[in-house]
C-alpha cells in the first residue's frame, strides 16, 4: 500500500490486516525512528554523509500487531515521539539518504518474509515488495488529505497542513532513491469522497479479486 501522507495508508492497511487476519507493517514509522535517533545524537540533518555514515548503529524493531504496532529503537519505545511535528518535518530529509533506504529495505525485506502481511509505505510495490499479490497506490485530493491530518492531530489549521504536507510531498516525490510512485500493476484508489469503511469494502474486494481462485 503506497500513497501520500493522509491518504488513510495507516487506518485502511491496519483495517485490512484486522479483517484477513494479516501481520501489518508501517515502514514510515522505521523512517520516523531513524530520524529520531539521528536527532537525539546531534547529527547534523542537512548533511547527508553524515547521517549515511551512521544509519546503520541504531537498532530498529519493528513490530507487526495491527492493533499495536510496536516500534523500538535500542530497546526505547518511539512509538510516541516519531509523531512529534519536530520529526515529522525532519524525516523526509533522513529517508531521502540512499544508505538509510538500503539498509530500512533490508529491514522490512526481512520481516515481510514469505508473505501474510500488509505493508504501507511510499516504495512498497517498487520496491520492497514488487512482487506482492496485490499493490494499491492510495490518493485522496491535498485538501481532504489535508483535513484529515489536521482532524488526527487537531494542532493546527488546515492551510499550515496542507502546506507542509505540500512540502513533504515534494521532497519524496522528488528524491533520487526510491521517490514515490505508483508502481507497475498497483490499482489506484481515489479516496476523497470515500469513508474509511468503504475504502477497506473496495481494498477488500481488489485482494479477493487478485488472490481468489479464478
Ligand atoms: O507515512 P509516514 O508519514 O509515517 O512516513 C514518514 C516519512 O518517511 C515520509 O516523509 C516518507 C518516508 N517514507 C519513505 O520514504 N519510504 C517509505 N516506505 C515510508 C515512508
Amino acid at each position: 500500500m503506497d500513497g501520500p501522507s493522509g491518504s488513510g495508508k495507516s487506518s485502511v492497511s491496519r483495517g485490512v490486516a484486522r479483517a484477513l487476519g494479516l501481520r501489518y507493517l508501517d515502514t514510515g514509522a522505521m523512517y520516523r525512528a531513524m530520524t529520531w535517533w539521528m536527532l537525539r545524537q546531534g547529527v547534523d540533518l542537512d548533511d547527508p554523509g553524515a547521517i549515511g555514515a551512521r544509519c546503520g548503529e541504531p537498532l530498529i524493531v519493528s513490530g507487526t500487531d495491527p492493533d499495536g504496532p510496536a516500534i523500538h529503537v535500542d530497546g526505547i519505545d518511539v512509538a510516541g515521539p516519531i509523531r512529534q511535528a519536530e520529526i515529522t518535518s525532519a524525516v523526509s530529509a533522513v529517508a531521502a539518504v540512499p544508505e538509510v533506504r538500503a539498509r530500512l529495505v533490508a529491514l522490512q525485506r526481512e520481516i515481510v518474509g514469505s508473505g501474510g502481511i500488509v505493508v504501507e509505505g511510499r516504495d512498497i510495490g517498487t520496491v520492497v515488495c514488487p512482487g506482492a499479490d496485490v499493490k494499491i497506490y492510495l490518493t485522496a485530493s491535498a485538501e481532504a488529505r489535508a483535513q484529515r491530518r489536521s482532524a488526527e492531530l487537531g494542532d493546527s489549521t488546515v492551510r499550515a497542513q496542507q502546506e507542509a504536507m505540500a512540502r513533504r510531498d515534494t521532497l519524496d516525490t522528488t528524491r533520487k532513491t526510491d521517490p514515490l510512485l505508483m508502481a507497475d500493476g498497483a490499482v489506484e484508489l481515489d479516496t476523497t469522497a470515500m469513508s474509511l469503511d468503504e475504502v477497506i469494502a473496495e481494498v477488500l474486494r481488489l485482494v479477493a479479486e487478485h488472490t481468489g481462485p479464478s
